[in-house]
This record gives C-alpha cells, sequence and structure tokens, in this order.
C-alpha cells in the first residue's frame, strides 16, 4: 500500500497542474526552516473542496506560515479567512507571503491561542480547517461545532499523527503515548457526534472531513 501510494502521488505530480510559482518558495522556507506545512496532496484536496464549496469564510486554526491559506484561496479565491497561530515570527512571515500573493487584504491574521480565540468569538464560519497541535483537538470540538454554521464543513489534517495511530514503536512510546491517546480519543468522538457527518479519508496524513448536520 505505502508503494503503491508513492507511485500514485509520483504519477500525480506529473499531471496535475501546478500552483503558481511562490506557493515553491513557501514551501522550501518551510522546510528549510523546519516548520510544519500541509502536504501538497493535502493541498490539491483542500483546493478543490474550498473550490467545491466555495466558502464564503474561512477559519484556519494554526495557519503557520501559510502555505495552507494559499492553497485554499487558491480554490477560492474570493474567500475571507480568519488565520490563528500564537508563533509571532510564523504569522510575520505569513503576512509577508500574503502580501507577495495579494491575498493580504482578504486575511485576517490573529496572534493568539485558538482555545482563547474560542472564548469570545460569536462569528460562524462556512469552512473550519483545523491544523494545530494534535493534542489540543479534542479539546476544541465543541468550540468548532459552535463557531460552524449548519451545513459547514470541518477539515482536520494529521489524524493518524504520522500513521502512529497505527501501533507505536517501543521508542515512540514515551514520547507520543499521550498524544496519540488524545488523537484516537478525537477519532472517535467526532465519529460519534450527533452533529457531525464524518468522513476519515486515507489521504496525507489522514484527513477528516466533517459536515455540521445540526
Ligand atoms: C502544522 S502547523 C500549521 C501549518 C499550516 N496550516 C500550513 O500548512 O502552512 C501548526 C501551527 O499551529 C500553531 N498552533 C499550535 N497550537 C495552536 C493553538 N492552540 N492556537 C494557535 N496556534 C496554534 C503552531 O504555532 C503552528 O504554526
Amino acid at each position: 500500500m505505502a508503494d503503491f501510494y508513492t507511485k500514485a502521488l509520483a504519477y500525480l505530480e506529473m499531471i496535475q497542474s501546478r500552483p503558481p510559482k511562490y506557493f515553491d518558495q513557501i514551501k522550501a522556507d518551510g522546510l528549510e526552516q523546519k516548520v510544519p506545512i500541509i502536504r501538497d496532496d493535502m493541498g490539491v484536496f483542500i483546493r478543490m473542496l474550498c473550490s467545491l464549496i466555495r466558502p464564503e469564510s474561512i477559519l484556519e486554526i494554526g495557519c503557520g506560515i501559510s502555505y495552507a491559506t494559499h492553497w485554499m484561496l487558491l480554490g477560492s479565491p474570493e474567500s475571507r479567512v480568519v488565520g490563528l497561530d500564537y508563533n509571532e515570527d510564523r504569522l510575520e512571515q505569513c503576512r509577508r507571503y500574503l502580501e507577495h500573493s495579494g491575498w493580504i487584504d482578504q486575511v485576517d491574521l490573529r496572534r493568539c491561542w485558538a482555545e482563547e480565540f474560542f472564548k469570545d468569538n460569536d462569528q460562524q464560519f462556512d469552512l473550519i480547517f483545523q491544523d494545530s497541535t494534535k493534542k489540543g483537538y479534542t479539546g476544541m470540538i465543541e468550540d468548532c461545532y459552535r463557531c460552524l454554521k449548519p451545513g459547514g464543513t470541518l477539515v482536520v489534517d494529521n489524524i493518524f499523527f504520522n500513521e502512529m495511530v497505527f501501533g507505536l514503536k517501543p521508542e515512540q512510546e514515551k514520547k507520543y503515548a499521550k498524544g496519540v491517546a488524545l488523537l484516537k480519543t478525537f477519532n472517535e468522538k467526532m465519529s460519534q457526534h450527533p452533529g457531525f457527518e464524518c468522513s476519515f479519508l486515507p489521504l496525507s496524513d489522514g484527513v477528516l472531513v466533517a459536515r455540521r448536520t445540526s
């Protein structure tokens, strides 16, 4: 299966339309600075999702240096985005890339903890992209539910936690057991949540697409 996935990615890389050149720069900077960014197959997926949904408003929890923000805006260029990140340096870099691409006026960047943002936010969004710390996902389920419009879509990246939800190697136990347990709890809680219809996709590092149904 891993072999199939690697081959499929290489093939799709050849035939799929490429994003603008500046995407390569954001990606290269992210990799060089070891700043986590979404994988390209996730980028292609979320671009298409945005292109289909055409969300008026997007909340990105953990916008980092804007790689995912740009993929989403590529799919839905008219969307307005609220981007949250507590890391000042990343947010500054994020702002510079958005100025360069010309999308800065549509993106409201907030330097804050998502948990704090939710405490007094009463805006509802068409799409929420959850890409912050995996350990924090469960604690934000109800906030995401409340801040989504009925019929809105929640997308969550890395639900396989670098494949560790399938089982931990002995050397990973000490460092990751707690985080993996929290992520498994998240996946189970989401699958049983009465207000969401969920689809868990074996794409990238595992992606959850959930629609608020009530
Ligand atoms: C995986 S990176 C985001 C990558 C980004 N979405 C992209 O693809 O370019 C996660 C980001 O979430 C931020 N973060 C983690 N936990 C957070 C929280 N509770 N509130 C706000 N930001 C958070 C980190 O500072 C980091 O920049």
